[in-house]
């Protein structure tokens, strides 16, 4: 059998190398001519630990290619996944765009019964719509089955996710494809969900809509833990241990960002709008995390007395550590309000400068001591190891004002404080 993997993102990448990796041949596509040469050449063109090493050694096979010619993919494979984006539109609705140019090339270019098995996550019935738009491009009647098979990587820990999942759901309409799907995944030990088309497309949005539920509801709680003198992470300890509600994604902090949460959770509101249900917990969950932001800056007016004119140095401007992705990452909206408060503001990230050129309001430093040199605040925005790790008592003399703002609870505020710094990190 041979795999195509259509689009290649973080998504994408992962899948044609977990394909390979249990001895697939495979036909990565892309329409960036850039990407293509960077990963034929053995060069990742996103930041994902593990992959580059794990891509290096699999192109010593001439079983894994890379190609911009997706006409000659999809002549060559059986099975074809459509991996490529779905950014928001002005609505909040997905756009479909590129979902759909690749089905029509597939109608296009298809020589042969296919198996197209969508990845990417889209609205309830967009696989039918893919099943519509091949049929109405293809020159000859060809048999086409699509299946939806929802992926549940977490950037940064993309690969690890891939070859451990909780669960595969492959949702079909054709019971032979569906098979022939689950058969792709025989090498884990993974419960498999069969189910209807429709319902592995919904089971996608509703699992990460109640990721981001689980965060904005203790980041409320966090609050109010902020008034009550509670430590959150004590709560979240203790009503984690109870099985049904589990600790994860129970960690309060500034809010949840990227490339997922945001979109998906507009996409399925928006689901809702259309069919005229008016849901009241997805406003919500929405609104929870666009005030988390205002709700630190509160605290940081209050404890600098205004910023107008404060330096303030920010750590992180990845939406979450180990990925160079700063797409809707909450780091970027603290800068532009900070900003817009008159503010001047420093920022380091330890990966995300290195791979892009970002158009923010604020000086980029190379070193802490540029971070801390002269700064009012530290406002830790991401939890990278590095400052965690970081030895805080050889920069404190800096600083003009030693105040930290743990924006993802993730330091030791104690310690910091026998050290001399005045500690804030939310509902502790
Ligand atoms: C998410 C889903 O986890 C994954 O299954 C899906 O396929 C893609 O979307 P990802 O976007 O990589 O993955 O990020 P994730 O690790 O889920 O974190 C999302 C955001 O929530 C980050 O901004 C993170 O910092 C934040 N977060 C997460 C918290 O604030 N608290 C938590 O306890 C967990």
């Amino acid at each position: 059998m041979k795999i195509a993997v259509i689009g290649l993102g973080y998504v994408g990448i992962t899948t044609a190398l977990f394909f390979h990796h249990f001895h697939y041949d495979v036909i990565g596509v892309d329409i960036d001519s850039k990407k293509i040469t960077q990963l034929c050449s053995g060069k990742l063109p996103i930041y994902e630990p593990e992959l580059e090493a794990l891509l290096q050694k699999q192109l010593t096979k001439p079983s894994l290619t890379f190609t911009m010619d997706i006409k000659q993919a999809i002549k060559k494979a059986n099975i074809l996944f459509i991996t490529v984006g779905t950014p928001s539109n002005k609505d909040g609705s997905a756009n479909l765009s590129h979902v759909k140019e690749v089905a029509q090339s597939i109608g296009r270019y298809q020589n042969g019964d296919k198996i197209v098995v969508v990845k990417s996550t889209v609205p309830v019935h967009t696989c039918e719509k893919v099943r519509d738009w091949i049929i109405q491009s293809q020159t000859q009647p060809y048999a086409v089955e699509v299946v939806s098979n929802p992926e549940f990587l977490r950037e940064g820990t993309a690969l690890y996710d891939a070859m451990h999942p909780d669960r595969i759901i492959i949702g079909a309409e054709n019971a032979q494809a569906a098979e022939v799907v689950k058969s792709l995944y025989s090498s884990l030990n993974a419960p498999i969900l069969i189910t209807r088309l429709r319902t592995a497309e919904l089971i996608k949005y509703t699992a990460n809509a109640f990721l981001a539920l689980k965060i904005s509801y203790i980041n409320e709680i966090a609050r109010l833990c902020d008034t009550l003198g509670v430590d959150v992470d004590e709560v979240a300890e203790g009503i984690g241990l109870d099985q049904r509600i589990g600790r994860s994604f129970l960690k309060a902090g500034i809010g949840w960002g990227g490339s997922c949460f945001p979109k998906d959770v507009s996409s399925l509101w928006h689901l809702f709008k259309s069919k005229q249900i008016q849901s009241k917990i997805i406003p919500a969950l929405v609104d929870v995390n666009e005030t988390q932001v205002d709700y630190y800056i509160k605290q940081l007016e209050k404890r600098l007395h205004g910023v107008n004119g404060k330096t303030i140095s920010i750590l992180g401007i990845a939406f979450k550590p180990n990925t160079d992705d700063t797409r809707d990452s909450p780091a970027i909206r603290v800068i532009q309000k900070l900003h817009r408060k008159q503010a001047l503001l420093k920022v380091y990230d330890p990966i995300v400068f290195k791979h892009h050129q970002l158009s923010i309001p604020a000086t980029i430093c190379q070193t802490m001591d540029e971070v801390f040199n002269n700064s009012d605040c530290i406002f830790l925005l991401t939890d990278w190891n590095e400052f965690i790790q970081l030895d805080w008592n050889a920069y404190i003399h800096l600083m003009r004002t030693p105040f930290i703002i743990d924006g993802r609870n993730a330091l030791d505020g104690p310690s910091l404080q026998q050290m001399g710094y005045m500690y804030y990190g939310i509902g502790k």
